[in-house]
């Protein structure tokens, strides 16, 4: 199915298949190990955690984290032991990489916004485009001073200091900029509350309370009292449900497919994805439901049957936000097809992943309208394979590697090393499956 074993590393050729079928087990999920290297690293005491996430966007996290007095090490079972140094930090000795990832940018600036000195974050060519003025707004108003290139674009400079709480309502519905004024809100004066226009994935809360702090919710709203202490814990991160979402959907494509993923988070604000798989004819069921350190974990059993379209917008849209390109990639597969609306913020993203997914799709040979805020693909569609870009986006990588899979022909991913971003083993996990 596949055929990796050209000199360049970065091309990845995809042959079809005739079905998926067999177990894999996913790497922990890269929403919450970012959550935990930080609260670990300001945490009281030590922290270990099994599974956690393999992709370079953690660890471009953990590499911030070292380099502001936070040690860590992989040891021989595989797990990370963080040394937590309390919530006052080191001043960084150099400007602090976050590679590819917006959620390190986002996320460390609400702890740096409180530390008493200054520090710089850069990032990537696609991270260096993206925008943080999202977050040096509220970080502003609660008295830190930021810098950025023009556009509210990285790199920002952050001058930290004493902060206030604020009530917070954010324009964009962005799990990214809650968590940031949470943490920010942990080391501010007063109660910070964060007002969601959409609900989003809660990670930052849950993570919140598993260090030993206090957060509420109500609604829409999330509530922290500045000045709480965290203390270090012991977590297994369950599989990342994003990045099972590539095999479910390549389970999708061929009726009698049979897939078991073991140990997958299962948070109800991630697991809208579940229930549009089986909207769309996906057999799907969940077992050993499990809860560690207030995240739902269970063993998913799918099978592929009818692959109907549908529609996405509206809160399903912010639901699956990281989802959308491969159910779109997938999209034309389906008996009548799919329009995903809202999704503007997907022109944000790693890659504007509205024009990347249409653009590939139109090289395998599909029909697709490109909307302002989303797509329109007709189903009902056969596909060829291509040479497609990756757009050094690794859920474009992915998405394509999956939708290669029901083509006619084979495909080459360019630039599919940008999977390692979010799932180094994806491709070779794709080769176990694919028969
Ligand atoms: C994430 C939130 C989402 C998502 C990203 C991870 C998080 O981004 O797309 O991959 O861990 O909070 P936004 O907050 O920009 O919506």
């Amino acid at each position: 199915m596949l055929d990796d074993s050209k000199p360049d590393v970065s091309n990845v050729v995809v042959r079809p298949a005739r079905a998926v079928s067999g177990a894999v087990r996913i790497p922990g999920d890269k929403s919450i190990s970012h959550r935990y290297a930080m609260l670990a690293a300001i945490a009281e005491g030590k922290s270990r955690f099994q599974n956690f996430s393999a992709a370079q966007d953690c660890a471009s996290t953990l590499g911030c984290m070292h380099a502001l007095g936070s040690d860590w090490e992989r040891k021989e079972d595989g797990a990370i032991e963080v040394q937590g140094v309390g919530q006052r930090l080191r001043e960084p000795a150099h400007p602090l990489d976050c590679g590819n990832s917006g959620s390190t940018m986002r996320m460390l600036s609400g702890i740096l916004a409180g530390q008493t000195f200054s520090s710089e974050l850069f990032g990537d060519e696609s991270l260096s485009r993206r925008p943080m003025a999202r977050i040096m707004t509220p970080l502003s108003q609660m008295g830190a001073r930021i810098e950025s290139q023009e556009g509210g674009r990285p790199p920002l400079k952050i001058h930290g200091g004493p902060l206030t709480a604020i009530h917070y309502k954010p324009e964009v519905a962005s799990a990214q900029v809650k968590t940031c004024v949470l943490f920010a809100g942990l080391l501010a004066e007063g109660e910070t509350t964060v007002d969601e226009p959409i609900r989003t994935r809660d990670h930052g809360e849950v993570a919140l309370r598993a260090f030993g702090a206090h957060v509420e919710r109500n609604g829409n709203t999330a509530c922290i009292q500045g000045g709480q202490k965290l203390h270090g814990i012991e977590a297994h991160v369950p599989g990342d449900l994003s990045s099972a979402a590539f095999f479910l959907c390549a389970a999708a494509l061929f009726r009698g497919s049979a897939l078991t993923l073991p140990g997958i988070l299962m948070n109800p604000t991630r697991a809208r994805l579940l229930d549009i798989l089986i909207l769309m004819g996906l057999e799907i069921t969940v077992a050993q439901l499990e809860e560690h350190h207030g995240e739902l974990v269970g063993t998913i059993e799918a099978r592929g049957g009818t692959w109907r379209g549908t529609t996405i917008g509206g809160a399903d849209t912010a639901a699956l936000i990281d989802e959308i390109p491969v159910l779109a990639a997938a999209a034309p597969y389906t008996e009548n097809g799919m329009e995903v609306r809202d999704a503007k913020e997907l022109r944000v993203k790693e890659s504007d992943r509205i024009s990347a997914v249409a653009t590939n799709l139109r090289k395998m040979g599909a029909e697709v309208e490109e909307l302002p805020d989303g797509l329109r693909i007709p189903g009902g569609q056969q596909l060829h394979g291509a040479e497609l870009e990756s757009f050094g986006d690794h859920r474009i990588a992915m998405a394509f590697a999956v939708a290669a899979l029901r083509a006619e022909g084979e495909t080459t991913i360019r630039g599919a090393d940008a999977a390692g971003v979010s799932f180094p083993s994806f491709f070779a996990d794709l080769q176990k499956i694919a028969k």
